[in-house]
């Protein structure tokens, strides 16, 4: 049976003492403080306190039952008693807590040396117990867990209206407990909820604030977890295979390969065999069997880079691939499948190729259930001065050196530019300037090339600037490629791609 208080005025029948005025004004102070507490672990200790007082007990412990295992108790705080001994079978706090527990009911006796519910107890003799004192906390009919007191010397506390008084504490007790436990999941879902949310958020690698690259991030997070092909259009330098990496390694296929495949100027034999693999004997060259970039990157994420550049055949393949997940290795007749997530990149607008009848449309739209299209440099306002702290910074790490300064002149040159190269070229640029710089900090003369603006032509533009500066130490590495990207900070993707756009352009 559960206690009942009876109130000042109230005709009540009950034997249990009335609570006085004073006690009730303690009760709604209590209430008020404990309403306040939503560490579970500081309302305990208040709760410890404000029984001790009341009775003034000299020892006390207070038990919950554990969330997991409902039938456990735990010691959450103790007074004068040590907690691992609090609940130990051979102590008879362990039998009064239990039993006040069981029977719903509060327990008292002011004599537990010859109480007879006690005799024999050896702990109650031991410690020459007087007083005794357990009240449970019921919360709609279920036991939440019990405080127990008790005392040597002092019993004057240990009275029947002092035990009302903490039947109805306990009462409001066993809610500011559930409540405060409700308050801990709940923080601790919101706190896991939120991580998850920054994580999603996070693509720490991808430096930019302007507006267009928020909504890149936007975009970002509402792909990451979806298994959709996507597309990334863009200029050359803008970040697609950042974005492309990023997706991966931030995503749900994160702990598998990433395999990224270059499909521009490859001949049809060699591309289709890094994609599908071959069969030993497929073609002269193939002496094993050999797994396709597909296959290693199955589970993972596989980068079609320059896909516009892909030849029929192969198209034709790829568009069977997305649609069945189905491929032969060359010159194989075994079917087979892999589960890979496709993102691709191109930095000519792919639906231009198509309308030009170089691209399949049936494979444009497989493609590009989801198209990103990468901005340019010069149109993510207040985005370079991000990224040249960003490249400063990253150059600093990578030769373990001091972060290098930039002249607000040299920022404000770096911005009047239009970044025909996007990021790259301002990557690069950054890069050489450092080197040249030496001690100093970056200023304008380190971002224009020295042996090009010594020779004669005065105001060339950057990107002419460039292209001489290439061609010049393309010649003096006799023609070399891979030795002239080396030397001027650029990948050999970089650099072919801008032997092309050249010999395009007519000179
Ligand atoms: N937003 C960015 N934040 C930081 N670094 C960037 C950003 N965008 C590009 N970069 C850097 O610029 C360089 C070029 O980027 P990336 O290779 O992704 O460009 P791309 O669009 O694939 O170019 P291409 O079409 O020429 O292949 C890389 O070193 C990359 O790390
Ligand atoms: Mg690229």
């Amino acid at each position: 049976m559960e206690s009942s208080v009876r109130l000042p005025g109230s005709t009540g029948m009950s034997s249990q003492p009335a609570l006085q005025r004073e006690q009730l004004q303690a009760l709604y102070d209590i209430s008020q403080v404990l309403n306040t507490i939503w560490d579970i672990d500081n309302l305990l200790e208040r709760i410890m306190d404000i029984a001790l007082q009341t009775v003034s007990a000299e020892r006390g412990f207070l038990v919950l039952r554990e969330e997991g295992d409902g039938n456990k108790l735990s010691v959450r705080t103790a007074r004068e008693i040590a907690p691992e001994a609090a609940l130990s079978v051979t102590e008879i706090s362990s039998s009064i807590v239990t039993g006040a527990i069981e029977s719903q009911q509060g327990v008292l006796t002011v004599d537990a040396q010859t109480d007879p519910r006690f005799a024999g107890a050896e702990s109650v003799i031991f410690h020459q117990i007087r007083a005794v004192m357990a009240v449970p906390f019921v919360l709609r009919g279920k036991i939440v867990g019990a405080i127990y007191l008790d005392s040597r010397k002092n019993r004057e506390g240990f009275t029947d209206e002092s035990l009302a008084f903490l039947k109805a504490f306990s009462n409001l007790c066993a809610i500011a407990i559930e409540n405060a436990r409700l308050m801990g999941s709940l923080r601790d879902e919101n706190y896991q909820l939120r991580s998850e949310v920054q994580r999603t958020y996070q693509f720490k690698e991808i430096i930019g604030n302007s507006s267009k690259m928020q909504e890149i991030f936007e975009l970002l997070n509402k792909i990451i977890h979806a298994d959709i092909s996507v597309l990334l259009e863009g200029e050359s330098g803008t970040g697609k295979e950042l974005v492309a990496r990023a997706l991966h390694y931030n995503g749900p296929r994160r702990d598998k390969a990433f395999m990224a495949q270059f499909c521009g100027n490859l001949s049809e034999t060699l591309l289709e065999s890094e994609l599908f693999g071959h069969k030993r004997g497929a073609f002269t060259g193939a002496v094993s069997d050999k797994k396709g970039l597909l296959e290693i990157a199955d589970g993972g994420t596989f980068f079609l880079d320059e896909i516009a550049d892909i030849p029929a055949s192969i198209q034709a393949k790829l568009l069977r691939f997305l649609q069945d997940g189905e491929f032969r290795r060359v010159g194989d007749t075994e079917t087979r499948r892999v589960n890979v997530r496709v993102i691709s990149a191109t930095n000519k607008p792919l639906a231009k190729e198509v309308e030009k009848g170089n691209f399949r449309e049936d494979l444009f739209y497989r493609l590009n259930v989801i198209t990103i299209n990468m901005p340019p440099l010069r149109d993510r306002d207040g985005d370079l001065p991000l990224l040249v702290r960003h490249f400063l910074q990253k150059y600093s790490q990578k030769t373990s050196t001091p972060e290098k300064r930039i002249t607000s002149e040299a920022m404000r040159m770096l911005s009047n530019y239009h970044w025909p190269g996007n990021v790259r070229e301002l990557e690069n640029a950054v890069e050489r300037a450092i080197v040249l710089a030496g001690d100093r900090d970056l200023s304008p003369e380190e971002l224009i090339i020295p042996r090009v603006v010594k020779a004669p032509g005065g105001s060339r533009s950057l990107r002419e600037h460039e292209r001489e500066y290439v061609l010049r130490t393309l010649e003096e590495m006799g023609g070399n490629k891979t030795k002239t990207a080396a030397a001027l900070g650029v990948s050999l993707r970089w650099l072919h791609y801008k032997l092309a756009e050249w010999k395009e352009a007519g000179n």
